[in-house]
């Protein structure tokens, strides 16, 4: 019996497969993630990331005008302080001229509003243990201790010219607390992001590298389990409850049912951060021959879309945009 219904129809022309692609990425979807590190005199390649380097401020102002141009719609900064510079509670990160607060006012100077100017407000890169808050006299991560360090570290960010602060340390009201610092400060504009959903991943492995990370341990007292998905339900209406401007789910391609479900509780944007693992591992499958890179990495962006995403931070960014373009 020759079928009637004939789905390869739709699909028999490119531009029939235009016309009907229910999902679109645009130049404008996607963040670029970017690291600045300080006393290195030139850009510095990252072993476990190819083609991502930690800036210095001039390769950083390069980049950053380069996305700007392929039509990225933000930038996210990451800070990577000199190891002498880090110390128990992230002095670093709310000093005015710690080495992400100043790149930012030198984005922020650059730039201006043609991009979106984000800011990671948290306090691992900063921290000698390479925790994201302050440890007690037992050894835990102290919540409430360290959300005055995360307030005081907005405030830096605000006054250095970010648009949007990502808190992605996932402590206990976080999202509250910079709200209300940043409004009792003036800075009502200043948006957040929040890393509502995160969890502990396996797939962080090389953004440890990336920002020269000491942390010894695990992230589990803090970050969620993989293996729970209401508990991310509960995590992002805390988030929207508490004033998060948007809510973010991290990592992407492992947890896009739970991208999915954000999209349909939350009221605010959806991002999904696709992490530093995700990325290489791409990379490292190209570099072998094993995979096509620009198809794997626009197929990944497409399905973080068509999970239920707005907007997706990668490491990707530039050269899609540019090709999107
Ligand atoms: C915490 C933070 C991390 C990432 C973004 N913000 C690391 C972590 O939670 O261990 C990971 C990003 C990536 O892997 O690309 N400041």
């Amino acid at each position: 019996m020759a079928p009637v219904i004939r789905p390869r129809r739709l699909r028999s022309t490119p531009a029939l497969r235009r016309l009907v692609a229910e999902t679109t990425l645009g130049p404008q979807d996607l963040v670029l993630p970017m690291f600045v590190a300080d006393g290195i005199e030139a850009p510095r390649e990252i072993s476990s990331m190819p083609g991502v380097v930690q800036h210095t401020s001039d390769s950083l102002r390069k980049a950053a005008e380069e996305a700007v141009r392929a039509g990225v719609g933000g930038l996210m900064l990451f800070g990577v302080p000199a190891p002498d510079d880090k110390d128990a509670v992230g002095t670093c990160a709310d000093d005015d001229y710690g080495v992400l607060n100043r790149a930012l006012r030198t984005l922020s100077d650059d730039l201006g509003d043609a991009t979106v100017l984000m800011a990671d407000t948290c306090l691992d890169e900063f921290t000698d243990h390479g925790h994201c808050g302050v440890v007690d006299a037992r050894g835990r991560v102290d919540n409430d201790a360290t959300l005055d360090r995360y307030v005081s570290m907005s405030l830096a960010q605000a006054r250095a010219g970010a648009h949007l602060l990502g808190p992605s340390g996932m402590m206990d009201g976080q999202v509250a607390a910079i709200r209300a610092g940043l409004d009792a400060a003036g800075f009502t504009d200043t948006g957040i992001l929040a890393y509502a959903a995160k969890y502990a991943s396996a797939f962080y492995g090389p953004f440890r590298e990336a920002v020269g990370s000491s942390l010894q341990g695990d992230r589990r007292t803090y970050q969620q389990d993989a293996a729970n998905r209401i508990e991310s339900m509960r995590e992002i209406r805390l988030d929207i409850d508490e004033g998060a401007d948007l809510v973010m789910v991290k990592p992407a391609m492992s947890y896009l049912d739970i991208v999915r479900d954000a999209a349909e509780i939350a009221d605010v944007p959806v991002a999904a951060y696709q992490i530093s693992g995700e990325y290489s591992m791409i990379t490292a499958a190209a570099e072998r021959g094993w995979i096509d890179r620009d198809a794997a990495a626009m197929e990944s962006l497409v399905s973080i879309k068509r999970a239920g995403a707005s907007i997706i931070l990668s490491y990707f960014a530039t050269e899609v945009a540019a090709r999107l373009r």
